[in-house]
């Protein structure tokens, strides 16, 4: 009965070690069908304590490699929700570009660019609209991604193709914010957001 009892919970602990490996892992299903060709960068902009467009940039860098930048701002937006709601709509409405931390690359040495950020009042935060300004995009190719709270992309796209002219603007991916922080910090494999919808939108851009 005894060895029963452990024979049980050792394979009741196996268990629950299993499925919770499986919910744990957002490791993907797909795979990609193509690497971008040309040197590669990915840079993002992410604010809240999630980090969302953090993750988002991440899941693309582990398919297409190359390097990573975070975009910093030399003064950060403050850490109160409530002030960064009105430090972002000051700079938005008044089109101020925000002075950003240099990198220890140009960007202008990279042929295919992924730009990341959070969609903030319909459009790309500040602090990327200070990148987009910093050089000419003349021949490169951008790809813009951006999570938000459940209003889509608003005018992201357009907005960043219009502020880099010259570039060829790739189709962009928009994730909910919120699905993709569950997937990852709560564990939950309920919502689509998840390193395959990362993929399948990569294999569609990228023939
Ligand atoms: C200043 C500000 C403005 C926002 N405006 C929008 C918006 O217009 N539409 C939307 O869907 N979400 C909006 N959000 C929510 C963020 O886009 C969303 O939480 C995003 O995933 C945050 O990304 P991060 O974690 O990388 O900073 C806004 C958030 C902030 C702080």
């Amino acid at each position: 009965m005894k060895i029963f009892l452990i024979l049980f919970g050792l394979a009741a602990l196996l268990g629950i070690l299993f499925f919770y490996g499986c919910v744990r892992s957002s490791a993907p299903t797909l795979s990609l069908n193509n690497k971008p060709a040309g040197k590669v960068l990915v840079v993002y902009y992410s604010q809240s304590p999630n980090q969302n467009t953090k993750i988002v940039a991440e899941w693309i860098h582990q398919q297409v490699g190359g390097d990573i930048f975070e975009i910093e701002m030399v003064t950060p937006y403050s850490d109160s929700y409530r002030q960064v709601l009105e430090e972002s709509k000051r700079d938005n409405a008044a089109g101020i570009k925000p002075e950003i931390k240099p990198f220890k690359q140009d960007p202008a040495d990279y042929d295919i660019i992924f730009i990341g950020s959070p969609v903030w009042y319909g459009t790309y935060a500040p602090p990327v609209g200070s990148f987009l300004a910093s050089t000419d995009w003349s021949g490169k190719i951008i790809v813009p991604f951006c999570t938000h709270g459940g209003g889509g992309a608003g005018t992201l796209y357009a907005d960043m193709a219009a502020a880099c002219p010259k570039a060829t603007m790739l189709e962009g991916l928009a994730a909910r914010g919120s699905n993709v922080v569950e997937r990852v910090l709560r564990r939950s494999t309920a919502h689509k957001e998840s390193p395959d919808l990362v993929i399948a939108w990569l294999n569609r851009i990228l023939e």
